[in-house]
C-alpha cells in the first residue's frame, strides 16, 4: 500500500554551486519518510556536508526546493530558521564540547536556550544521558572522558531535546570500530524512538551488512534518493 504521509524530508531537483563555479550539488531528488534511517554515503568531496548543511539551513540551495515537514525552506525568514533547527538535531565528527563545564552542563545547554524550567531541564538531561550510557559522569568535565564517551555527549547534546530529524556528519570519522558501533547502536535506539535520521559516512562496514536504505552521492549527484 502506498504510504500517504508526506515525507519528513523532500528534495526536488536541488542543486548547490560554489562560486565561481563549482556544482557540488546536481539535480538532487530525496524523499525521505518519518522513522526512516538512511546512511548517505560517496566519496570525499562528493557533497554529503553541502547536503546537510542545506536542510538545517546553513546554507541555501542554488536551484531547487527543500521541504522540512512540510515547510518550504525557501520560505524561512532568517528569524524562523531556530524553530526549523528545533526539530533537527544535527551531530559532526568534530564536535566541541565545552571543556570548563560539566557533562551535565554540556548537555543542558541545547535546553536553557529553549527557555525550559530547571526541573523539566535536569530531568531531560538525566533521561537523555542514561541513554548514552553517561548517567554515571554527569558532574565529571569533558577531558575526563575518552573520546567515544565525549562523541556520546555530543550526541546526547543535539538530541536532548528530542528533535524528531537527526542529521550525522561522519560521527563516527574519529573512532575507533568498538566505539563506533556504539555510536550506531545508539542511533538505532534513538530511530526506534521515532526519529527519522540522515546518518553521512564513508565508512562501507557500516552499511555493507545493513537492512537500512543507502544512498550515494557521486560527484553531486544523488543515488537511489526516490
Ligand atoms: N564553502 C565552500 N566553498 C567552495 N567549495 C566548497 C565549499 N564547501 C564545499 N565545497 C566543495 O564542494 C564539494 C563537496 O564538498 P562536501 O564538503 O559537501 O563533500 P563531502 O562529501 O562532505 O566530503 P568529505 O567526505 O570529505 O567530508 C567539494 O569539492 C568541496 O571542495
Ligand atoms: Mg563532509
Amino acid at each position: 500500500m502506498a504510504n500517504m504521509e508526506s515525507p519528513i524530508i523532500k528534495l526536488t531537483s536541488v542543486s548547490k554551486v560554489y562560486p565561481p563555479d563549482h556544482r557540488a550539488l546536481d539535480d538532487v531528488n530525496l524523499e525521505v519518510e518519518k522513522g526512516e534511517f538512511i546512511f548517505l554515503t560517496g566519496p570525499s568531496g562528493s557533497g554529503k556536508t553541502t547536503l546537510l548543511r542545506l536542510l538545517y539551513c546553513a546554507d541555501r540551495p542554488t536551484s531547487g526546493d527543500i521541504w522540512i515537514d512540510g515547510v518550504d525552506l525557501a520560505s524561512l525568514s532568517r528569524g524562523q530558521i531556530p524553530f526549523l533547527r528545533r526539530k533537527i538535531g544535527v551531530v559532526f565528527q568534530d564536535f566541541k564540547l565545552l571543556t570548563n563545564r560539566t557533562i551535565f552542563d554540556n548537555v543542558a545547554i541545547t535546553l536553557e536556550v529553549l527557555g525550559l524550567g530547571r526541573q523539566q531541564i535536569e530531568k531531560m538531561v538525566r533521561d537523555i544521558l542514561a541513554v548514552v550510557g553517561l548517567e554515571e559522569r554527569e558532574d565529571a568535565f569533558p577531558l575526563e572522558l575518552s573520546g567515544g564517551e565525549q562523541q556520546r555527549v555530543a550526541i546526547a547534546r543535539a538530541v536532548v531535546n528530542r528533535p524528531p530529524i537527526i542529521l550525522a556528519d561522519e560521527p563516527t570519522g574519529n573512532l575507533d570500530r568498538l566505539r563506533t558501533d556504539e555510536v550506531i547502536e545508539l542511533m538505532e535506539e534513538l530511530n526506534a524512538r521515532g526519529a527519522t535520521i540522515l546518518f553521512a559516512t564513508h565508512d562501507e562496514r557500516l552499511f555493507t551488512n545493513t537492512h537500512r536504505r543507502v544512498i550515494q552521492l557521486k560527484n553531486g549527484k544523488l543515488e537511489n534518493g526516490l
